[in-house]
């Protein structure tokens, strides 16, 4: 699975956003270590709090269905038909990916045509997590 080909997965995910508030459709695409993908799609709610983005729906997908170990994520978003250059993970999904994936864990974003590399540890550093609880 190439990164642009996980960046295609994400945006046929996005088709299937659910975002009647505020417009704005995320499609996410989670490759586990074996090679499987799990997509996900942002998930708003009339009361707005329990609104779910696209990367947790993938994750939550996954780690529902046994998943535990990670390598990459693309995601890709924007209003309507259009395609932001970039759609960053917000800070919750940043620390919820972090629970499960480590800091060389891959987060690929743009465009099939433009892909931006980072790692979650670019996105999220000096950061709180289990090894904090259980040293
Ligand atoms: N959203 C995501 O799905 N992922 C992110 O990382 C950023 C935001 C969604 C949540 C909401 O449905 C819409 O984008 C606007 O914030």
């Amino acid at each position: 699975m190439t990164d642009k080909e996980l960046l295609e997965r994400a945006l046929e995910a996005r088709e299937k956003a659910y975002a009647p508030y505020s417009g704005f459709s995320v499609g996410a695409a989670l490759l586990t270590k074996d090679g499987k993908v799990y997509t996900g799609c942002n998930i708003e709610n009339a009361a707005f709090t329990p609104t779910n983005c696209a990367e947790r729906t993938a994750l939550f997908k996954a780690v529902s269905e046994g998943e535990r170990a990670f390598t990459a994520i693309a995601i890709v978003g924007g209003k309507g038909d259009t395609l932001n250059e970039i759609c960053a993970p917000c800070g919750v999904c940043r620390q919820t990916l972090m629970e499960f994936c480590d800091y060389t864990f891959r987060v690929i974003l743009g465009t099939p045509e433009n892909i931006r590399r980072y790692t979650l540890g670019e996105l999220l550093p000096f950061s709180f997590g289990k090894g904090d609880i259980n040293p």
